[in-house]
């Protein structure tokens, strides 16, 4: 499986079992809430695999790196159709949710929008058109920022969560992965630097 057929498969998947949880849980405030943790939980595997592709395979050169590296395009936009299916859950919890709705602040709001917006912009980026017409620096600028910013809303979102409850420890454990092997790559790939000149 490669290539854009991922994006396809893993899309009908979370629609699915978006179907499957509504059906379980009901259409009202119960169900779009589950609706709008599993999401992100999807959100958060896709993301990270995405993001990390390049760290994970300059550590190990198996076939599931090569893989991974190859198709990382492909797993950043299923993690974009993912969160979008948390918008939507999010519109419909609006509706349902009174409390959720009063809640809402502008903090969430502009801090959620703009990773929304960087979301977006990566996914409509992420072809070899894209990257030929804004250039590769400034493709590669876009693509690092808005990476980094949505690993910070992750990261906001799950590491209080993880402090204060077990089950939330896996989300919080990739939340911090990702930026430890990023980083252990960068360093190892300088020192490389030198050695190399
Ligand atoms: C304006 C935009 C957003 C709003 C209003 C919003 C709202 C919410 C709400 C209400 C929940 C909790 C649902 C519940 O426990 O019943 C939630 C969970 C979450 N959201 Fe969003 N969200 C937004 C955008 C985002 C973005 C951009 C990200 C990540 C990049 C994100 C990541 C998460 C995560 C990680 C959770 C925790 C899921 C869990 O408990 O397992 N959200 N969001």
């Amino acid at each position: 499986m490669k290539g854009w057929r991922i994006t396809i498969l893993v899309s009908l998947g979370l629609v699915a079992l978006a179907a499957f949880q509504l059906g379980v849980w009901g259409t009202g405030e119960e169900g779009i809430r589950v609706l709008v943790r599993s999401t992100a939980r999807c959100s958060v595997v896709l993301f990270a695999l995405a993001f990390s592709a390049s760290a994970l395979r300059s550590f190990w050169r198996g076939p599931t790196t090569k893989w991974l590296l190859a198709n990382r395009r492909y797993l950043g936009v299923s993690y974009a159709a993912s969160h979008a299916l948390h918008a939507a859950a999010l519109v419909a919890l609006f509706g349902a949710s009174t409390e959720f709705a009063e809640s809402l602040g502008a903090v969430t709001l502009v801090g959620g929008g703009i990773a929304y917006v960087f979301t977006f912009a990566m996914a409509a980026t992420s072809s070899d058109a894209a990257v030929r017409a804004l250039g590769t620096t400034n493709w590669r600028r876009l693509h690092l920022v808005g990476g980094w910013y949505i690993w910070i809303i992750f990261a906001q979102s799950y590491l209080p969560r993880a402090a204060m409850d077990p089950a939330y420890l896996p989300a919080g454990m990739i939340v911090l992965a990702v930026p430890a092997l990023r980083t252990a790559a960068h360093l190892r790939q300088r020192a490389r630097k030198p050695q190399a000149a």
